[in-house]
Formats: C-alpha cells, sequence, structure tokens
C-alpha cells in the first residue's frame, strides 16, 4: 500500500506547465525523499557555480546549482549526450521515463539541470519578489548553454581530452519542453536537435482553448455533467458560501476566484494526465441515477485529487503564495511569478459553453499576481512571442508531440514541417507528454510504458518517428564537426581561385583560435560625426530625418517595465506598397544621424524596399541616461541591443499596417550591417530567424576575441614586405625617442596630451592600421617606403602622414585615445568612444596586442594595457567574458542560417569574422588592393566616402561586383522563400 503511494505520488516529478502542475509539485519534496531507486535512473547530486545574471555586462556573481549525471548506458568516448531539461519545480534525480529506453538505444548519456529557484538551486534565502529578478526562461536558457559547455569540458577533462565535442541532443516536457524548444533555437550550435514533449512555446494573456479542450476530451455527456456541476456550486457560493466550500475540504480558501479555480483544475488534472475516466463515470453516473452532482463531484476532488494525485487545497491559497520564505509551497510562488511575468496561460472561462466558472477571468488572474507579487507585476505575453516566436518558431531539428487530449496542446506548435515535425499522439487518455510518460501518469510507468495508453500503437508509432528523426540529426551533427569542416574548405577551393584558397586555409587555422574588434572602430565613428555634420549635401544620406519611438530599457527584467526613447528613420521612396520587402539597416557603434546612401540605396531601388534604421541604444541621441557612469551603463550590451531590433522590427511593421490600413500582415524582412553592426545583423537572424528572411552580414565581427594578434599580422601581410618592414622600423624608433625624450617625439606627432606611453602607442597604431582598412593604403605606404630608400627620418614622415592624413583629412580625434577622456561620464560629442569601450571591455575585447614576433605595433600594446584601461576607465570588476559571449553566439561557429558574411581581403577585421562557407551561410571575400571594411557596401576608398558604394575605385572593382551580384542572388531566394512561407498566407 505505502508502495504504491509512493509510486502515485511520483507523478509530481513529472511536472507541467501551469496552476495544475504546481499540485504536483507541492509533493516532490516527501517523493525524494521516500524515493524507490527504480523511479529514478539516478539521484546522485552533483554541483556547479552558476552565473547569476548572465545579462549584466558586469555582475559576476554566482550560484550553486544541482545536476545529475547517468553514464551506465553511455558509449565511450563519443556517444552522445542527452540533457533532460528540469521545469518548474524540485528536481531530484532523473526520472526513469522513456529517456531511458533511448539512452540504452543510442549509447547516450544522460545528463540534467536543475531549473534555478527550484528545488536546492537557490540563490537567495528568501523569494521576495526584488530576489526573482533573475528567475526568467530567457536566464534558465543561458544557465542551460553554460552548464552543457561546463559537463562537455569535465567530461574531456575526464577521458583526458580537450575541444572534443559529443553530439548533444536536448529533451524536456511542458515548461521544460518549451525550454527544450527554445534551447534549439536560441542555441544551435549547442545541440544537434530537441524533443519538445508537450512544449507551451505560446504564451497566451487569454487561454480560452484550455477549457475548450477539457470540454471536447470529456464528451457530450460528461462536459453536461461538468457545467452543471459549475452551475450549481454558484449557485450554493451565493447562498451559502460555507457550506459548499467545507463540502470540499476547502474552507480555508477566503477568495472565492481562488475555490473557482481550485474546482476547476481538479477536473483538468484527469484529463492532462490520461485519467479521464475517473472524473467522467463519477459525474456522469450520478446524473444519470439523479444524485447530487456537487457532492459526486466533491467525493471525486476529495478521494482523488487531494487522496490519490496528492494536490493540495494551499496551493490555491493566494495567502501562502505570498509567503517569501523557503517551504513546501515555494514552488508554487515560483511559477506563478514566471505565470505572472513571462508566459500568462491564464486558463480564463470562454465567452460561451465554458466549463469552469465565468469568475475564473482575466481580472482574477491579474489581481492574483498584483496581490501576491506587486502592482507592477503583469505578464509581458507580447515580449515573451516576439522573443520566441510563439507557434510561428522558427527553428530547425524540433521535435514537436503532444497528447490529443491534453487542453495544454493549444500552447504548443501542432503544425507540422520536415525540419520541425509536430507529432499528435491520438487516445482517449492520451494526454501531457505521454510520448515520454505513457499513459496514466499515476501512477507513474517506469520506462514511459505505453501500454496502458488507451491506443498504444499510436503512442508507438511516434516514438518511432522520434528515434527515427534523433538518428538523422544525430548522424548530420556528428558529420558536421571538424572533420566535413574540411570538406566544405575542399569544396570551396575548387570554387575559389588560389590566392582564395590560402585565405581560406588561414581561417580555418584561426577558426581554432580566439579573437576580435575595437580601437580602430573609434576611428570611423569620428569620421561618421563629421559626414553627418557636413551633409548639406543630400546625396550623402536617402534622409535624415529623426523619428522616435518608446523602447523598453531593460529586456531581461521579468518586472522592470522602464522605456527609454530610441531614434528611428525610414526612407519609403523605393517601397513597393504594399508588399515590397523592408530592409532594417542596423546602426552600430556611433551616432546614428541618417540613412547613409551607400551601397543599400541601389539594393533597395532594385528590390522595391523601403528601408529603415534604428539608432543603438545609448548613442547618439538614444539616450536612457543622462550621464554615462559605469552603473548607467548596465543596459548597454549587444544583447539588449538585439532585442531592441526586434521590438523595433515589430513596432514598425504594425505601424505601417496601420498607415496602409490593414492589420496582422507582414512584409519580408531583411537585415544589413557593417563592422559591429555586421555582427549584429548575422546575430539578429540568429537568434531572432522568425523576424527576418535574411541578414547581410559585412565584414561582421562575430568571434569575440581576447588577444586579437592577428589584427596586426594581417596589416603586416596587406602592407607587403617593404612597407611592412618601414612600418616595424619606425615602430621601433618612436620607442627608442620615447626612452631619451618623451614629449619632443609626442609633440611630433601633436599628441603631447597623450600622457600614457600605451595610448600614444595605440594611437600610433591604429593610424597605420586605418590605411588598410579603409582602403587607403597608399596614402600611408608609398611615401614610408620612398623616405625609407631616401634615407629619410621614418619617424618624421609617418608623424607627417599621422597629422594631415589620419588627424587631417580622415579627421580622427586624439582625445579618443586619451584615457582621462574615457574616463568623463558627462555627454558630448565624444560619448561614443567610452560607450565602445565599455561593450569591448566587458563583451567582446578584440583587444589589437602586438603578436610576439614580427609585430608591427610596440609589444607595448598588450593585453596587460587593455585590461588595464578597462579597469582603469570603468572599475576593478570590469573585463570581457569572452568565452561567455563566444557561448552565447557560437563564434566563427555560429549555427544560423540565410547569412552572408562578406570580408575585404586587405581588412585587419576579417579575421573576427566567418570566412569559412557553407550554402545556407555563404562567405564571400572580395580581393583587391584596397579592398577593406565593409567595402561590399561602401566601396573604395571609405574615404572619401562614395555615393552608393560606388566600387570604379576598388583595386578590382570587377571582384565587388561578382560579390555584389551573389548578394543579390541570394537576397532575391530568400526574400521569395520568405513569401511563400506560412507568415504571407497568414
Ligand atoms: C563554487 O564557488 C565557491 C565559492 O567561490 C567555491 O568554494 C566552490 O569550490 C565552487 N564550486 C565548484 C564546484 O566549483
Ligand atoms: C593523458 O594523455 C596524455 C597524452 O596522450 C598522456 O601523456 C597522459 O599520460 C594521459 N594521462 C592520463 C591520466 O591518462
Amino acid at each position: 500500500m505505502t508502495t504504491l503511494k509512493l509510486v502515485f505520488i511520483s507523478l509530481l516529478l513529472l511536472s507541467v506547465a501551469s496552476h495544475a502542475s504546481l499540485a504536483l509539485r507541492t509533493q516532490l519534496h516527501s517523493l525524494s525523499e521516500s524515493s524507490n531507486s527504480n523511479n529514478y535512473l539516478t539521484t546522485q547530486e552533483l554541483w556547479f557555480n552558476q552565473t547569476l545574471d548572465h545579462f549584466s555586462p558586469f555582475d559576476h556573481h554566482k550560484f550553486p546549482q544541482r545536476y545529475y549525471e547517468f553514464l551506465d548506458y553511455f558509449r565511450i568516448p563519443d556517444g552522445p549526450i542527452f540533457l533532460e531539461i528540469c521545469g518548474e519545480s524540485s528536481c531530484n534525480g532523473i526520472v526513469n521515463d522513456y529517456i531511458s529506453v533511448l539512452a540504452k538505444k543510442f549509447g547516450a548519456a544522460v545528463v540534467s539541470l536543475e531549473h534555478r529557484y527550484y528545488g536546492r538551486s537557490l540563490p537567495f534565502e528568501s523569494t521576495t519578489t526584488e530576489n526573482l529578478r533573475y528567475l526568467s526562461s530567457k536566464q534558465a536558457l543561458f544557465d542551460l548553454a553554460v552548464f552543457r559547455q561546463y559537463y562537455q569540458e569535465s567530461l574531456n577533462l575526464k577521458l583526458n581530452r580537450t575541444s572534443v565535442e559529443n553530439p548533444w541532443f536536448v529533451f524536456g516536457g511542458s515548461y521544460a519542453g518549451a525550454l527544450s524548444a527554445w534551447f534549439r533555437l536560441k542555441f544551435p550550435h549547442l545541440t544537434c536537435g530537441s524533443l519538445a514533449s508537450s512544449a507551451v512555446v505560446l504564451a497566451i494573456q487569454n487561454f480560452t482553448e484550455f477549457d475548450r479542450q477539457i470540454g471536447d476530451s470529456a464528451g457530450a455527456e460528461c462536459k453536461a455533467a461538468l457545467q452543471e456541476t459549475t452551475k450549481l456550486v454558484e449557485e450554493r457560493l451565493a447562498s451559502n458560501k460555507q457550506a459548499v466550500k467545507t463540502l470540499f475540504d476547502a474552507a480555508e480558501l477566503e477568495i472565492d476566484g481562488d475555490f473557482l479555480y481550485f474546482l476547476a483544475d481538479a477536473a483538468v488534472i484527469a484529463f492532462q494526465y490520461g485519467n479521464p475516466d475517473r472524473v467522467c463515470s463519477t459525474l456522469v453516473k450520478a446524473k444519470n441515477s439523479g444524485d447530487d452532482l456537487v457532492e459526486a463531484y466533491a467525493k471525486y476532488v476529495k478521494d482523488y485529487y487531494l487522496g490519490t494525485f496528492g494536490s493540495s487545497v494551499q496551493t490555491y491559497n493566494q495567502k501562502y503564495l505570498k509567503d517569501t520564505s523557503l517551504n513546501k509551497h515555494t514552488g508554487d510562488r515560483l511559477w506563478w511569478f514566471q505565470v505572472c511575468t513571462e508566459v500568462a496561460y491564464f486558463q480564463v472561462a470562454p465567452s460561451n459553453d465554458s466549463i469552469r466558472s465565468s469568475k475564473v477571468d482575466t481580472r482574477y488572474h491579474l489581481d492574483l499576481c498584483k496581490n501576491v507579487f506587486g502592482e507592477d507585476i503583469y505578464p509581458e505575453v507580447d515580449a515573451t512571442n516576439i522573443y520566441y516566436g510563439g507557434t510561428d518558431i522558427s527553428g530547425s531539428k524540433i521535435v514537436f508531440a503532444n497528447g490529443s487530449q491534453d487542453p495544454w496542446r493549444h500552447a504548443s506548435k501542432q503544425t507540422s514541417s520536415p525540419d520541425m515535425p509536430s507529432f499528435l499522439i491520438s487516445c482517449h487518455n492520451c494526454g501531457h507528454c505521454t510520448d515520454m510518460r505513457g499513459c496514466p501518469q499515476t501512477p507513474l510507468s517506469l520506462e514511459g510504458n505505453a501500454r496502458n495508453c488507451s491506443s498504444p500503437e499510436a503512442v508507438e508509432k511516434v516514438r518511432h518517428q522520434i528515434i527515427e528523426k534523433m538518428d538523422l540529426w544525430l548522424s548530420e551533427c556528428h558529420a558536421d564537426s571538424w572533420s566535413s569542416m574540411r570538406r566544405r574548405q575542399q569544396l570551396e577551393e575548387e570554387e575559389e581561385a588560389t590566392e582564395m584558397m590560402k585565405l581560406v586555409l588561414i581561417s580555418t587555422f584561426l577558426f581554432f583560435l580566439l579573437f576580435s574588434t575595437s580601437h580602430a572602430h573609434l576611428a570611423p565613428r569620428t569620421l561618421l560625426h563629421s559626414f553627418s555634420k557636413s551633409s548639406t549635401n543630400s546625396n550623402r544620406s536617402l534622409t535624415s530625418k529623426e523619428l522616435w519611438f518608446n523602447q523598453t530599457l531593460d529586456h531581461y527584467s521579468p518586472l522592470d517595465h522602464h522605456k527609454f526613447q530610441q531614434r528611428y528613420y525610414e526612407f519609403l521612396d523605393y517601397f513597393r506598397v504594399p508588399d515590397g520587402p523592408i530592409f532594417l539597416k542596423i546602426c552600430g557603434e556611433s551616432s546614428c544621424d541618417g540613412i547613409a546612401n551607400d551601397y543599400i540605396g541601389v539594393l533597395a531601388k532594385k528590390f522595391g524596399a523601403a528601408v529603415v534604421s534604428l539608432e543603438h541604444r545609448y548613442y547618439g541621441k538614444s539616450l536612457p541616461f543622462k550621464s554615462t557612469t559605469t552603473e548607467n551603463l548596465r543596459y548597454l550590451s549587444s544583447k539588449q541591443a538585439l532585442f531592441d531590433l526586434a521590438v523595433f522590427r515589430q513596432y514598425y511593421q504594425e505601424s505601417l499596417n496601420l498607415k496602409l490600413n490593414r492589420t496582422g500582415v507582414e512584409n519580408p524582412w531583411f537585415v544589413f550591417g557593417v563592422s559591429y553592426s555586421g555582427a549584429l545583423s548575422a546575430w539578429f537572424r540568429l537568434k531572432f530567424p522568425h523576424l527576418t528572411c535574411g541578414s547581410l552580414a559585412s565584414s561582421a565581427v562575430v568571434l569575440a576575441v581576447y588577444n586579437y594578434s592577428e589584427f596586426d599580422q594581417q596589416i603586416g601581410e596587406s602592407a607587403g614586405a617593404e612597407c611592412k618592414a618601414a612600418l616595424q622600423e619606425t615602430t621601433q624608433l618612436v620607442e627608442e625617442r620615447l626612452a631619451s625624450n618623451k614629449k619632443a617625439v609626442k609633440t611630433l606627432f601633436g599628441a603631447a596630451g597623450l600622457e600614457i606611453d600605451g595610448d600614444f602607442l595605440y594611437f600610433l597604431a591604429d593610424a597605420a592600421a586605418i590605411a588598410f582598412q579603409y582602403g587607403n593604403p597608399d596614402k600611408l605606404c608609398p611615401p614610408l617606403v620612398q623616405a625609407k630608400k631616401d634615407g629619410e627620418d621614418l619617424v618624421e614622415v609617418y608623424a607627417k602622414y599621422v597629422k594631415e592624413y589620419y588627424v587631417g583629412n580622415f579627421g580622427v580625434s586624439i582625445q579618443t585615445y586619451d584615457q582621462r577622456h574615457l574616463k568623463d561620464t558627462t555627454l558630448s560629442e565624444n560619448t561614443g568612444d567610452r560607450l565602445w569601450w565599455f561593450q569591448v571591455c566587458t563583451e567582446v575585447a578584440y583587444f589589437q596586442v602586438a603578436p610576439t614576433n614580427d609585430s608591427i605595433r610596440s609589444s607595448q600594446v598588450d593585453s596587460r594595457y587593455h585590461v588595464d584601461l578597462c579597469k582603469k576607465v570603468f572599475g576593478e570588476d570590469i573585463y570581457p567574458e569572452v568565452d561567455t559571449t563566444n557561448l552565447y553566439y557560437g563564434g566563427t561557429n555560429i549555427a544560423g542560417s540565410k547569412i552572408i558574411f562578406t570580408n575585404g581581403s586587405q581588412d585587419p577585421w576579417r579575421h573576427a569574422s566567418k570566412q569559412i562557407s557553407s550554402p545556407d551561410m555563404p562567405s564571400f571575400v572580395m580581393s583587391c588592393h584596397n579592398c577593406g571594411h565593409g567595402t561590399d557596401m561602401r566601396g573604395c576608398p571609405q574615404s572619401p566616402f562614395n555615393i552608393e558604394g560606388n566600387a570604379k575605385n576598388c583595386g578590382s572593382p570587377d571582384a565587388v561586383e561578382k560579390v555584389r551580384h551573389q548578394i543579390i542572388e541570394k537576397m532575391d531566394l530568400w526574400l521569395s522563400e520568405c513569401h511563400a512561407s506560412g507568415r504571407s498566407s497568414m
């Protein structure tokens, strides 16, 4: 008898999304204490240190997170690793459900990570609303990414090897099913695929389909009985409240809504977990024999729901939900917090033919959220669906599975495509997560046995399809790793000339290293200012008419709803009303004073596109704060900027629809960016594939690099032997004079203000870099080489170049290199320098250090110089989390699709870009003497600025035109595929 009860209770583990699962959660503690080992593959706890706030650029706090591993079936050393995601409950082990069958079959290791805040993975000692600010699905997904990496590395250590990647596959049911789908969506480079069982991927404010499905699952007779019961309960609540509540042992539920919710859930659970006959036969029998339906229902609730099933009335009592101490109700409070901030799933009564009481409405839920967590707490359902795409989720290699009787399936993805198959398991008692757990789920079927499902074949058929997909995707993943990288290179080598081949070989080699963007950017930024200021010539920009909208300040906080004003531009002259594409030109690390008239003007004309452009948060006039103290910069990151773009994209589409007097229409979008904004362009398609048909990522610096010595090496290659030698000699002479007469040499360059030698040497290095980066090598090399031949003073000749060209024509400000200036937190023209250094010092580094030998720049420009600069300018705790950035985006292993990468052969930044090509992510290098940064969009050279990015001054205009042709081909294809796909037909 006792054992039976334990088994019954164990279903609690298998919790689900929402209130129904809250009941389950209550019992988990008791289960784990008395756990029968057959119910788990393992209950042996393991721990590791997890980052508390993944979205803060400078908070490095950690908390201990619990996990499990099960290696009995693992095929050493290359078997797959199955990550079973734990959801909204204490995770007391790896449950022995169908995953053990799969693990045995595939020779897989199984690991499982407890969800932050639940069970024992506690960041705080109480659950005040303020303490819950890091509780969200977005943080939880990042937890999984960090854990995945940690576990792979610790396994490699155990197996005495490094850098090996086993093929991973993620699993989850219900809310954890959504996490499983979302993990593959957001971190495709970290898993070969995902099983998303009863995955509730759609956040819904008014989830009326939930109640309707209960009616459908119940059938006409039972539904009528349930409806009559509700009506009778409502009548008795009006006449004798206390009596009817007492009848259900629920007198403690003072709020009528809580009581009615409790009664509704008690019925739900029967259908959700495959026990429909428990409630239906009782009620139908009572109705047919003229018994009191309310009494019959009360008996069911007490015997089954509160008894066998093990739920608790307290779970529905807002008084307990308000309790912020850690106790057995904590899980309930935590899940309600997630419901009240991110996903809602409010199971409200439909306006007619409802089973539950109409008093269980939106108002009831919103009041509960306020009452339990505070006035400002409400769910940001739209933001959640913008972030994940809802049922428009545009991931790949995700299997969705749902049970026909499960009311949650209407929050899941039920339409199928080859890359995201969705299976419905149809049978009388097929409920939530039937594929993994069998039927019914009380008692739990070990190994998810399907024998008690009313149609075991229906379950087995879907399982067969799951295995087929897993087999395929795991093998593709195996093939897709390092070995195939070589195969892809060979394909390219056939296509490209010998020179190209060299580049590819180099890039493959670099692939294994880490590197990256930076100071050189600051220079172009300065230039951009002068563009815009002197842009009396309107040809330089398509438009400079400012528009504004309100942007969310912190996209990753579940409870902060602050907004700030963000600036944008639109250009509609070429727009083919109403269905032309919309080109989103991403602005990067500078003031965005208009839409520059570069090659995008040509593309827009060609495609009949609207062009819009959003200023990057914090830069230019898009200011959240009146000063730039480090504390104020806490929302400055690429992650926030990408979410800005998503929100803006949605806002602009809606306002365009409004203008065109229509609703729900989606134009095909395409995103563009150069340099850092090129990385944003690639990352936007990676993280928000449902919001754009494709991306052009020009000179996109997608790899964060700590010691970016390849930057200096590329300058040497681009310069050629003679010029390189002259540059090296110049550096050596400058260093000597710095030692003998510091003041004199600094003054010679007009840079006496740069007191720190590192700043001065960085300035000199950048002055040379800029010539190659922006296609003007001839301004630098010929004079220097000639001077060397003529035995002139190289330092004086270089000083002339720096003053006349870099400071003069190019317009850089020497202050840009002065750390004292970078420390200034007041807003000024040059605030952009400080802002970009903040991004460099926290996320991407791209520290352009001197290589250990054959360096052009002074060896004093080393990583120490950069790290010191970060500390001095922003504070002791500020350093770049390069590994985390690459974990988040995948670095050059980026696993997106429909992204075009382009780079210039002479551009030192290209080694932080993706230079390996695949059909879905082609990468083109434009090779010519002055092909630099963003040449495809801007032509050559980039000072003076070429209108429409004219390529005629490029050393090989054909090389540029050829790549542009390939860009247009891909855009054509992807835009038409986007048109043809679901969106427009919706
Ligand atoms: C986690 O961090 C704490 C405090 O720094 C340390 O004592 C502990 O050893 C770490 N645990 C693991 C598993 O690394
Ligand atoms: C690990 O591998 C290295 C290189 O193959 C070998 O020298 C070393 O002995 C191995 N260590 C262990 C503990 O197996």
